[in-house]
């Protein structure tokens, strides 16, 4: 087993660009060793990232070659700025819009995907992970490249969700091969992370270990790249709205009152950061009674449209409360991907033809023509 203080004597045999040992340079957040996995990251002023890159990657390397080590993720974070300064916006994504006043820059876009979009909640257990599956798959179904990416750092659920046993390849020993699930390409947090590692993921840790699945997992090409954001509000999520290159959030929801009010702070986070909200999908909307056929407003339906009303932004649609979701979810056969006649599928393709037409993606694709021929 290695040691925290084993990496730590490691790190303190690489040099800085300033030729100090990186243990005396003040730039290390702590550092985390779990089951052969190093985490760790580099803070440094935002103007200095490019000199730092070299010496990220001597520590990296010198993490690696400990013995018992299987992966170390390493990350620069440009968090502190020179003198106060903001260093000049990178936005891209709807970034056209200016920045909020002490907004930090968003990073830039990912090579070769277009368009990034979170699927958040304001509360957990909401059904965000179900939607954002399915929404991805129901995108997918419109002839768009999809990947997935599972930034949930307090529970990652894409494993479970895509039943995915495996773990990534790495490729020329820095870069991670995504999973392929049913058309889409695949990474998550919790191919990283033991199940049941402690919550030790805390601010520069969930952001290099995020940068990290953005930048260093090979995407190749896809249209759209749908994150299933952590659930909540807190500095972990806001950082985290701020970091993805996002050009839009769809917002889910239950109707009650208490996760309303949720959404509505999960929407002002976005709004604070100048994400454009894409909208807000219902979730365990009502209920059919699979006996009785009969349909009753358990959580009093309709909660989540009126709210959208309100706030000005876009209703995706209604997901029912239904065993079937819940069943094919939890096997990791979502519904839209194993049901695809269903009419669960349908809901699903309906809100992701909405969301895909706010982001005008894939419009250089040919749609599928279909010639009668008489
Ligand atoms: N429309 C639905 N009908 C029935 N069950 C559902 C529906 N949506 C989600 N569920 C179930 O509810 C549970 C929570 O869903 P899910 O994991 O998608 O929520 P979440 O918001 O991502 O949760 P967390 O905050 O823990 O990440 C799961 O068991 C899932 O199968
Ligand atoms: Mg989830």
């Amino acid at each position: 087993m290695t040691t925290k203080q084993q990496v730590l004597d490691a790190l303190a045999t690489v040099a800085s660009p300033d030729g100090v040992p990186l243990t005396s340079a003040d730039v290390l957040s702590d550092v985390v060793v779990t089951d052969g996995k190093v985490f760790f990251s580099i803070a440094v002023d935002a103007a200095a990232v490019a000199r730092w890159e070299p010496a990220r990657k001597r520590a990296e390397e010198a993490v690696r070659s400990l013995p018992g080590v299987q992966s170390a993720l390493v990350a620069l974070t440009a968090e502190r700025r020179p003198g106060g300064e903001q260093p000049r916006s990178a936005a891209v994504g709807g970034g056209a819009a200016p920045r909020a006043h002490g907004t930090p820059p968003r990073t830039v876009g990912i090579p070769g995907v277009e368009a990034v979009i979170a699927v958040a909640s304001g509360k957990g257990g909401v059904g965000k992970s179900t939607t954002a599956v399915n929404l991805a798959l129901g995108l997918r179904d419109l002839g768009l490249k999809v990947g997935i990416l599972d930034a949930d750092i307090y529970g990652p659920s894409l494993p479970r969700l895509l039943a995915i046993k495996e773990r990534p390849q790495t490729m020329g020993g820095t870069r991670l091969k995504p999973i392929s699930r049913f058309g889409l390409t695949v990474m998550s947090i919790g191919f990283l992370i033991e199940e049941d590692a402690p919550m030790i993921w805390r601010g520069p840790m969930v952001i290099s270990a995020l940068t990290q699945m953005l930048r260093e997992v090979e995407w190749g090409s896809l249209d759209v790249m749908v994150v299933d954001m952590p659930p909540g509000t807190g500095d972990a999520q806001l950082t985290m709205a701020q970091q993805v290159p996002l050009k839009g959030a769809v917002i889910v929801s239950t109707p009650q009152d208490l996760a309303l009010i949720d959404a509505r702070r999960g929407i002002a986070m976005f709004r604070k950061v100048n994400v454009p909200v894409l909208g807000i999908v219902e979730n365990m909307s009502y209920f059919h009674c699979p006996r009785c056929g009969e349909r009753s407003d358990i959580f009093g339906h309709g909660g989540a449209r009126h709210e959208a009303e309100r706030l000005g932004v876009p209703f995706l649609g209604e997901v029912p409360l239904h065993m079937e979701i819940r069943e094919k979810s939890d096997s990791g056969l979502p519904v839209v991907a194993t049901a695809p006649e269903g009419p669960h599928a349908l809901i699903y393709r309906d809100i992701a033809a909405k969301v895909r037409d706010q982001l005008r993606v894939g419009t250089g694709r040919a749609a599928p023509r279909i010639v009668i021929e008489t």
